[in-house]
């Protein structure tokens, strides 16, 4: 079964052709990031409109990589939330029109599935029962993955995902969107001259028992370091912050982050008794975070996994994926409706063997 994959939930139009027998035959992605860094962050509506312009494109692309054309495509999968209501619904009205167009069924993948199940498009592949953590700029989750669509919610953030803190503390500094990497990039530095700092950011939520996340603290505190070391560098509030000053926030930000996650982790491979963890999401990409995870594996003997570099972030092949395993296991649409979940809790998602 040729599954063609569309991804529009947020900022990247992601498109790939996936085969149940053959695997991965082509994929093609598309950032908007130049597009939105002059605004600091997405702006939706020309999120939208990129959309529009790209997806077609790509498709022709992709199958023309894929030595395919449109007839071969059994199948089309698109995610249909969580993610901008624009955005998403770009993504469908293409997949359906097109879907209708060449008689063919549709399935509405959810987005944090897709990023769930992108390491199963790896050579070797993790078994059920998984661990997932989900860290996105929309997302942050730890799951028990059951089987294909049975999903337990372990824990989650309350308030901001950890992508978001992140994006929000970059800004805070002055640095460009996304700022992840920003901030990640002068952590390295940090390290790298051994920069000796002693700022020290809270670990939120984990002197209480529970798998539960909460990042919003973490900005108001790095705002007040912010202002602390204007204050002290004896400039005016809206000046900027030295190199070296961004770069011991940077360092201590991060350790918070990724300390907070380390904990949640250990208690989730304690708790569940599950030994295998797959860290999915664009804050996957961190190269500390990986670090710290890898040593925790280790001590612990179990196995943290990753999606191939291409496939942490958003892209359309972890769409065709997911699509496919839900098509091979009967679900599926012919009704071509366009219609989409923005907002669409992860444990209420229909598990494979509910539809069968
Ligand atoms: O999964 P993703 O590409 O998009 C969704 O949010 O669905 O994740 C994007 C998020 C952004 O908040 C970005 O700042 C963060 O992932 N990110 C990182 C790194 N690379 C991307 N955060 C920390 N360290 C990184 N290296
Ligand atoms: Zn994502």
């Amino acid at each position: 079964m040729l599954v063609l994959g569309i991804e529009t939930s947020c900022d990247e139009t992601g498109i790939a052709l996936y085969d149940n027998e053959h695997g991965l035959l082509a994929d093609a992605l598309y950032s908007q990031i130049d597009m939105h860094v002059d605004y600091g962050g997405v702006v939706p509506e020309l999120a939208s409109r990129d959309h529009v312009h790209r997806v077609l494109p790509l498709i022709t692309e992709t199958l023309e990589k894929a030595g395919k054309t449109k007839s071969d495509i059994d199948a089309i999968a698109y995610t249909s939330g969580p993610g901008l209501v624009g955005a998403l619904m770009v993504g469908a009205a293409i997949a359906e029109s097109l879907a209708l167009a060449l008689d063919v069924p549709t399935i509405g993948v959810h987005h944090m599935e897709g990023h769930l199940l992108a390491p199963m498009l790896d050579a070797e592949p993790p078994a059920y029962p998984f661990l997932g953590l989900l860290v996105s700029g929309g997302h942050t989750q730890l799951i028990a993955a059951k089987a294909l669509g049975d999903y337990e919610i372990l824990g989650e953030s309350i308030d901001d995902a950890a992508g978001e803190a992140f994006d929000k503390a970059a800004k805070m500094m002055g640095l460009p969107y996304p700022g992840g990497p920003q901030i990640s990039k002068l952590a390295e530095q940090a390290r790298a001259e051994n920069l000796k700092s002693d700022l020290r950011f809270p670990r939120p939520m984990t002197d209480r028992p529970g798998l539960d996340f909460s990042f919003s603290g973490l900005k108001t505190f790095t705002l007040n370091t912010v202002d602390r070391f204007k204050a002290e560098g004896g400039s005016e509030r809206d000046s900027g912050l030295t190199d070296e000053a961004k770069k011991a926030i940077s360092l201590a930000f991060e350790e918070a982050v990724v300390d907070t996650i380390r904990i949640k982790c250990r208690r989730a491979f304690e708790q569940s008794g599950i030994d295998t963890l797959v860290v999915a999401g664009g804050v996957s990409a961190n190269k500390h975070l990986r670090k710290v995870l890898g040593d925790l594996s280790s001590s612990m003997k179990t196995k943290v996994l990753y999606p191939g570099p291409a496939f942490c972030t958003d892209n359309g092949a972890m769409i065709a994926y997911a699509g496919c395993q839900r098509l091979m296991a009967g679900q599926q649409s012919r009704e071509h409706k366009i219609s989409v979940t923005p907002r669409w809790p992860m444990d209420t998602l229909e598990s494979v063997s509910e539809s069968a």
